[in-house]
């Protein structure tokens, strides 16, 4: 009888075992580089020598490039993506989520690491980056995309108290609104959303 009562305990804890396996099975990252596309980095990169030390002008320039548009309008395009809506889907956006790890890599991986767990080489121990792919956070994104507000807010404003990194002080986690444009913010955010879903290989999506 005894045995049974401990078979019958085991059983849900079993279950549960294989519910968080799944879970965090699935929630594995994929890596930055997986994430990107081909060219991707390359053109952003390319984007960004252009105007150096100015990723925001530079990101704008690309866009208005792209568009054939001036830089004027690029600005103004900008300005309308607010901190309300994310208007790329992570689920089906492949090439933002390309893109917002791109961003990422460039302006956040340093801090946040470049498996997006918060053991980049810049993060101060008194002052730690939250690892995104931590249970909470991926359930979140799964029920409602996570925090896209906050999280775009946080990034674009900072977020924290003034602590002394390297390159001088500033809030825990730096204010990004002077140095990136709306879209690489919720580019990034995008990416960011996306950690818990199966990106498939970028070579794979090449030759197709
Ligand atoms: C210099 C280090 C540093 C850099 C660079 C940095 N962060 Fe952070 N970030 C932090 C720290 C530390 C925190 C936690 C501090 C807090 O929120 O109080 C944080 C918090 C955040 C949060 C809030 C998380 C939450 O659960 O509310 C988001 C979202 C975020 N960062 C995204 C980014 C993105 C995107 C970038 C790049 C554009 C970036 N960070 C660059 C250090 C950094």
């Amino acid at each position: 009888m005894r045995g049974q009562d401990a078979a019958e305990t085991r059983r849900p804890l079993a279950v549960g075992t294989l519910v968080l396996a799944f879970f965090t099975g699935c929630a594995g990252p994929p890596s930055l580089d997986r994430a990107i596309l081909p060219g991707h980095a390359a053109a952003y990169a390319d984007a960004l020598e252009r105007r150096p030390g100015d990723a925001k002008r530079a990101f704008l320039a690309w866009r208005a490039e792209q568009r054939g548009t001036s830089l004027a309008e690029a600005v103004r395009r900008d300005a309308e993506l607010t901190a309300d809506r994310n208007p790329f889907d992570a689920n089906r956006d492949r090439q933002a989520v390309s893109l917002g790890a791109v961003v990422y890599r460039n302006h956040c991986a340093r801090c946040h690491g470049s498996s997006v767990d918060g053991r980049g080489p810049d993060v101060l121990p008194d002052h730690p980056c939250k690892d995104f792919h931590a249970f909470d956070k991926r359930f979140a994104v799964t029920l409602h995309r996570g925090a896209p507000r906050a999280w775009f807010h946080k990034i674009r404003d900072g977020h924290g108290p003034i602590v002394e990194y390297p390159d001088g002080p500033s809030t825990a986690m730096p204010a990004f609104g002077d140095t990136l444009s709306n879209e690489q913010i919720w580019l990034a955010v995008t990416y960011l959303q996306s950690l818990d879903m199966y990106v498939p290989a970028a070579s794979a999506e090449a030759s197709q």
